[in-house]
């Protein structure tokens, strides 16, 4: 698997009591609020990147041992490259799953404003490397077959992108109970009310504004882009359609699980 020089492993040991979380930048801002109970101190003067660190990125050394514990952590890497005390640990992990079609799009444009991504190409050039995994992070696929195959029994929930889009008040309440916080109603509203595409877009601590221009640049496309399923009907015609579905079919052939979305 390509992993660029940016994303250099860190040797880290995982605690027990830690949740990790296999997923966006939404899950940064869900994911502490659930933790406090809707307090929005935390989202409110900490950047995300402090928040609920990268598992990947160096940074996390410095800031780990600040984190309020229980702490959120979030990572975009698959099972194998977890630390062996990962797998005896408690740590419980959200598994943010999301249509390819939509994360080749999405990471389309990320590759676009990222400085420390090579640059895509163009969209054909780039769902090729998407599809060989010469991107960060490898394939998809072995991505999602990697922890659908982790057997952490009750130590993992997987949700979608979608059913978050579609109801971000039900998706916090799995969330909650899978942490066991038994949240009111009301937090849970107020939860769902500031993890809006808009307020996450309004708050400074969130939008990637603070973050430097010679990592992302923001001119080039927002990084916070638009918060929508299905975007990639604007983007892929028959061919290009064809050529995804043959390609993951293939790959995700004789495995036990089946997607949540049809690939037509
Ligand atoms: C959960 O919270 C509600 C009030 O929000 C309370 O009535 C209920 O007893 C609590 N349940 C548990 C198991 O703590
Ligand atoms: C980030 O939020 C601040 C404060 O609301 C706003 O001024 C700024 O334009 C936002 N930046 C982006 C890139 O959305
Ligand atoms: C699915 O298959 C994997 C091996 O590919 C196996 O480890 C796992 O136990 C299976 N899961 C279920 C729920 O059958």
């Amino acid at each position: 698997m390509y992993v660029s020089p940016y994303w250099k492993r860190c040797n880290l040991v995982i605690l027990p009591n830690i949740f990790v979380f296999v997923g966006t930048i939404w899950m940064q801002e869900i994911l502490p609020l659930v933790l406090s109970g809707g307090d929005l101190t935390r989202v409110q003067t900490v950047v995300n990147w402090d928040r609920a660190p990268w598992l990947e990125e160096t940074r996390l050394a410095k800031v780990v041992d600040k984190l309020p514990s229980p702490r959120a952590l979030v990572t975009h890497f698959p099972y194998s490259f977890m630390p062996p005390s990962f797998r005896t640990s408690k740590a419980k992990v959200v598994y943010v799953m999301r249509n390819p079609k939509d994360i080749l799009v999405s990471s389309y444009y990320f590759h676009q404003m990222a400085a420390f991504l090579e640059d895509p190409g163009t969209f054909e050039e780039f769902m090729e490397k998407f599809l060989d995994g010469r991107i960060v992070f490898g394939k998809w696929t072995d991505h999602v077959k990697s922890w659908r195959n982790a057997e952490l029994g009750d130590r993992i929930l997987f949700i979608t992108y979608e059913e978050m889009v579609q109801d971000l008040p039900a998706s916090i309440r799995r969330i909650s109970d899978f942490l066991h916080k038994n949240l009111s109603e009301e937090v849970i509203q107020k939860i769902a009310k500031h993890c809006s595409f808009q307020s996450m877009k309004a708050n400074t601590m969130s939008n990637f504004s603070l973050c430097p221009k010679e990592y992302m640049d923001n001119d080039k496309s927002h990084f916070l882009r638009k918060g929508i399923a299905g975007d990639w009907k604007n983007h892929f015609n028959s061919d290009h359609l064809a050529r995804f579905k043959s390609v993951i079919t293939k790959e995700l052939e004789g495995e036990n699980f089946s997607l949540p979305w049809s690939l037509d």
